[in-house]
């Protein structure tokens, strides 16, 4: 339990602090010098690990929510359900994010579309800050 805990905290810190890299210090000079190459480059290097540690969080959180409830009890109305649903919800959305960005935004990715894909990467950090908020609810016994 521990050790699974350990890794699922392992792939959070690389996902939601290689996001918020790719936020606050690539995406406002790929703006500034209206270029899309920095981002491409970080999405390139960042995507050998991101891509585990993602994989890594899925396999860890639908263990660790097996822990905390049965299988057939994630979709009652409990306040442990609830957190369950809303860490599904949120991988469902990071997905879609995803397939969005991997099929429309990054083939056609040029200087004028950086800003799209600007909202884009604020989408996905706040959807990794949402999975850690949910997260520590499970602690607290609900979400706020
Ligand atoms: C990128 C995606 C994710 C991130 C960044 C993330 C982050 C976190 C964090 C920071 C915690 C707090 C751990 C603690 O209590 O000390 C947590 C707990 C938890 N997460 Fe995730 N999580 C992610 C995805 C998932 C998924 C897909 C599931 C599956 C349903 C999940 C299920 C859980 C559960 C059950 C806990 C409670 C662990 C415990 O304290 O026993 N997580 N998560």
């Amino acid at each position: 339990m521990r050790h699974v805990l350990f890794l699922h905290l392992l792939g959070a810190s690389v996902w939601v602090g290689g996001h918020l890299v790719l936020l606050f210090s690539v995406l406002p000079g790929a703006l500034r010098g209206r270029d899309v190459q920095p981002v491409r480059a970080f999405e390139q290097l960042y995507e050998r690990v991101g891509i585990p540690a993602l994989l890594l969080q899925i396999v860890t959180g639908v263990w660790l929510a097996g822990q905390w409830l049965p299988h057939s009890q994630w979709f009652d109305g409990s306040p442990i359900a609830h957190l369950i649903q809303a860490k599904l919800l949120l991988l469902g959305f990071t997905a879609l994010l995803g397939v969005h960005a991997r099929l429309a935004l990054i083939p056609k990715l040029n200087a004028q579309r950086l800003p799209q894909l600007g909202v884009h990467i604020v989408l996905i950090t706040l959807t990794a800050m949402a999975f850690v908020w949910v997260g520590a609810g499970f602690r607290f016994g609900g979400l706020f």
